[in-house]
């Protein structure tokens, strides 16, 4: 049995003619640049994410980068954020002149500790930046109480939680403004790249929608130096045949870990990253820990069974991020994490046979 970590062709194939459909309508009336899909998806974007507004740009680190932007972020402040995330959400802070504040993980959930956050705040400090990892909200409500104290932005790195709940709040509703990204193998992603701007400022997405197509208040008058950073009208028609697909697809995703929860809670030496109980958690990856997980990876893999590792290197260890002074033991749960965990495969289309070929393999591997 083979056991894909995504299955993108197949989701292709099923929607095929809808997406040829949005193509043809696209292409015959050459509306390729901020049309009317790019209008009709980010109001509907926005709904599902109970904002009043949503910008559709270019990525999710542009979305990140202009929401960083619009929220003041620049030269000389700091960024406090995850150390374990993709290395998006600090390069788009480098990207604006700042520098980020790395913040350890908890154990349970992986997610930005919050009783840590305040050590590293100081008063350069603008926006603190919870990651959904995984597709589980981040603890927010501690740290949106504690930004509010201190007038400090949260803006949301939902790149990878589109549709997923936090104590009944939907993610990218909850900090000043948040980020979502429809790269293809997301939640719900486009068939190239793509990125949204989540807000219920309006000021912050006028300056974003500003910002992202050449700073073009009208025609030819630039009101400010800004960025060619469009979401493309042809993937926002693609974004808006699967936008109503989601929640079944989310409900898929999470009926799969249900009986990965299951299957490997009988199994010693694989522990699941945990799931709080007041979130809707929307399963973008299924990440387990194990001990020597190279190994354990190398079995899956001679079984046909793709998996990865998000992430094997915190941000403090990247090359990139070398000269900011950090080193090894400087955040002990993200630093034993990355080395002992990995993303099983995970998409709307795992079938009950496939979960339990994973969890036998997973079985004899550790045995
Ligand atoms: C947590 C996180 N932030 C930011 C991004 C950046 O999104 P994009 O690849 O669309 O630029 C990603 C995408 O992989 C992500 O997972």
């Amino acid at each position: 049995m083979r056991v894909p970590f995504v299955d993108l062709r197949r989701q292709g194939a099923e929607l095929f003619e809808e997406f040829d459909a949005a193509f043809r309508s696209v292409v015959e009336r050459a509306a390729y640049t901020l049309g009317p899909e790019v209008a009709g998806f980010e109001s509907a974007f926005a709904e599902l994410c109970g904002c009043t507004r949503a910008v559709g740009v270019s990525s999710g680190t542009d979305a990140l980068k202009l929401a960083y932007l619009a929220a003041g972020v620049g030269p000389g402040d700091e960024v406090v954020m995850p150390v374990n995330t993709f290395i998006a959400t600090a390069e788009a802070v480098s990207h604006v002149g700042a520098t980020p504040v790395f913040v350890d993980c908890l154990a349970g959930t992986a997610n930005i500790d919050p009783s840590r956050i305040a050590d590293a705040c100081t008063d350069k400090t603008r926006a603190i930046v919870p990651v959904h990892l995984y597709g589980q909200p981040a603890d927010m409500d501690p740290i949106l109480a504690l930004a509010a104290d201190r007038g400090i932005a949260v803006i949301e790195d939902a790149c990878q939680a589109h549709g997923a709940t936090y104590r009944g709040r939907p993610a990218g509703s909850m900090g000043v403004a948040a980020a979502f990204s429809f790269y293809p193998g997301k939640n719900l992603g486009a068939l190239g790249d793509g990125g949204a701007v989540t807000t219920n400022d309006p000021g912050i997405a006028d300056r974003v929608a500003l910002l992202r197509n050449h700073g073009q208040s009208d025609k030819y008058t630039h009101a400010v130096v800004g960025y060619c950073d469009r979401l493309h009208n042809l993937q926002a028609a693609f974004l808006s045949v699967k936008l109503p697909r989601l929640a079944e697809a989310n409900a898929s995703r999470r009926r799969a870990a249900e009986r990965y929860d299951e299957l490997l809670g009988a199994i010693a030496g694989v522990d699941p990253v945990g799931c709080r109980d007041d979130v809707e958690h929307v399963h973008h990856l299924y990440v387990v820990e194990v001990e020597d997980r190279d190994a354990v990876r190398s079995a899956l893999d001679a079984a046909g069974i793709e998996s990865g590792i998000h992430y094997p290197v915190p941000l403090h260890l990247t090359p990139a991020y070398r000269d900011l002074g950090y080193g090894v033991g400087d955040f002990p749960v993200a630093e034993r994490m990355a080395g002992r965990i990995l993303s099983l495969p995970m998409h709307p289309y795992l079938t009950d046979e496939q979960t339990a070929y994973v969890a036998e393999t997973l079985a004899t591997a550790l045995a």
